[in-house]
């Protein structure tokens, strides 16, 4: 696969050659005249649009087919023809040239590809799908013109004026840095986009003001932030700011590593999860605690970025336990928890009203024959949700059966749950743990028994188009 090199190049006083004279041709020559070149058309006949511009002195035409030579002294040139044979002759003399070229719609003859352009003011921003696929270019574009409206075109102007200013006031290069996405980050966004320009300066101004100040670091903070379970969307509001704003993130392994890219870039990244493979926590959970410590207690802003919920099963608890005792500031921000949105993922209601109006969600990996759960009372209720059980699954199935749950409850584990990978299997207490086996299910899973299991299968065949689900085999009636 060819990657393009993106670029956005300055074409002021440039000599651009543009072959043809339609609607396409037309619609290059405007955005090449509002960069600033200076453009040549060549083509027989041209639109009412191009004569215009071509009358008030703006571009030079000349009526003729293009013919070899007509590229000398070009930077660029662009092939607005459908004729082939035509773009392959100035691909020749382009080449010959080192001239880039751009052939419309004709890849084999491009030097370079125009993406789909979304521009507010000096904001552009460029979508590119390789030349493979124009519409789908447009519609990402329109979409991100629904996110990036005028309000960034006036905010950058603002940001512009300040370039010189901060470069003197904050010569430190990192410091510049960090007090620059403090104001990108900041509410002033929201002050251009009620219209109050004046009111966005004088917030930024404050910011700048504050960071030419003596640096006085106080005492740190961890965010003790939950993640969600698996698809980087699901993680709140807050916990997405909080993870903007550290500078150090302390995180496991089921943290999607696009959320890591959330975090500034000047943020350190510290990895204490376990390797691939295994279920549960790495890095001893003392030496968590010191690190988070030591690092709050250095004066940052430490997020500690788990999956799921920190409170479910993520050993939240003793993290704030040791913070407290240390006198450390914390903050813990709740995240969608794998244990209701990983059957919820696979349209496994954990309290459908008919079904089940408790649940119980327990740590699998502790259903070994020391286990001091209460059997008894887990197999009399309604719904059970297993976190960390792939391991014993046979166990725990065999347990539930042992204790007096029918061998025929519906059971499903869901694997990699609200991720483009996630697949679910669907059976009985009786059959799940050798289903799952022969799928090959692979942590992170999560396993739900109970009636409310029977929903999924119901609605697989409205979801199985539009979900990642896979279902084998279940033996559940719809
Ligand atoms: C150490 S526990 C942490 C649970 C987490 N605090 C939460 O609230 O989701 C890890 C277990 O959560 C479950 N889990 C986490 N992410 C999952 C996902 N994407 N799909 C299925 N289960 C998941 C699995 O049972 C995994 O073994």
């Amino acid at each position: 696969m060819t990657h393009f090199y993106p670029a956005f190049l300055d074409l002021r006083g440039r000599r651009v050659v543009v072959i043809g004279g339609g609607a396409i041709a037309e619609q290059k020559v405007v955005g090449l005249l509002d960069a600033g070149a200076q453009v040549s058309v060549i083509s027989p006949s041209v639109s009412r649009r191009l004569e215009d511009l071509a009358a008030a002195g703006t571009v030079a035409i000349e009526r003729r087919p293009y013919r070899d030579g007509d590229l000398a002294g070009a930077f660029l040139a662009i092939a607005a023809t459908d004729d082939r044979v035509a773009n392959r002759a100035v691909w020749v003399e382009a080449e010959a040239r080192s001239v880039l070229l751009n052939a419309v719609d004709d890849l084999p003859h491009c030097s370079f590809i125009a993406p789909a352009i979304h521009r507010q003011g000096d904001v552009a921003i460029a979508v590119s799908t390789a030349g493979k696929s124009p519409a789908l270019a447009v519609r990402l574009r329109e979409r991100i013109g629904r996110l990036v409206g005028p309000e960034y075109a006036t905010l950058l102007a603002l940001l512009g004026e300040l370039r010189a200013e901060l470069a003197q006031r904050v010569p430190d290069a990192r410091a510049r840095t960090r007090l620059w996405y403090s104001i990108v980050d900041s509410d002033a966004i929201e002050f251009v986009r009620r219209g109050d320009v004046a009111g966005a300066r004088r917030h930024i101004g404050r910011l700048v003001a504050a960071a030419g100040e003596p640096e006085t670091r106080g005492p740190g903070i961890v965010y003790i932030v939950g993640a969600g379970p698996g698809d980087p969307g699901l993680i709140t509001r807050r916990g997405l700011q909080r993870l903007r704003g550290a500078e150090v993130v302390i995180y496991d392994r089921l943290v999607h590593p696009d959320l890591l890219e959330e975090a500034p870039p000047w943020a350190e990244r510290i990895f204490v999860g376990k390797r691939p493979g295994s279920e549960g926590h790495g890095l001893p959970q003392e030496q968590i605690n010191a690190l988070l410590i030591e690092t709050a207690r250095s004066g940052r802003v430490v997020v500690r970025l788990k999956g799921g919920d920190p409170f479910v099963f993520g050993r939240g608890a003793e993290e704030c336990e040791a913070l407290w005792g240390a006198g450390v500031p914390y903050e813990v921000v709740p995240g969608v928890t794998s244990a209701i949105a990983a059957p919820g993922a696979a349209g496994i209601p954990v309290t459908h009203r008919r079904y089940a109006s408790a649940f119980a969600v327990v740590a699998g990996h502790e259903c070994d024959a020391a286990s001091d759960l209460d059997w008894d009372a887990l197999a009399r209720l309604p719904a059970l949700v297993f976190l960390m059980g792939l391991r014993a699954l046979p166990e725990i199935t065999t347990r539930l059966i042992a204790h007096g749950m029918s061998q025929q409850t519906p059971a499903a584990v869901i694997a990699s749950a609200t991720l483009p990978q996630q697949r679910t299997v669907i059976g009985t207490l009786a059959t799940l743990a050798e289903r799952a086996g022969a799928a090959g299910l692979e942590p992170p899973a999560t396993l739900v028994v109970g009636d409310v299991v029977a929903t999924a299968a119901a609605e697989q065949a409205s979801r199985l188009e539009a979900a990642p689900v896979v279902l084998l085999g279940s033996d559940l009636s719809p």
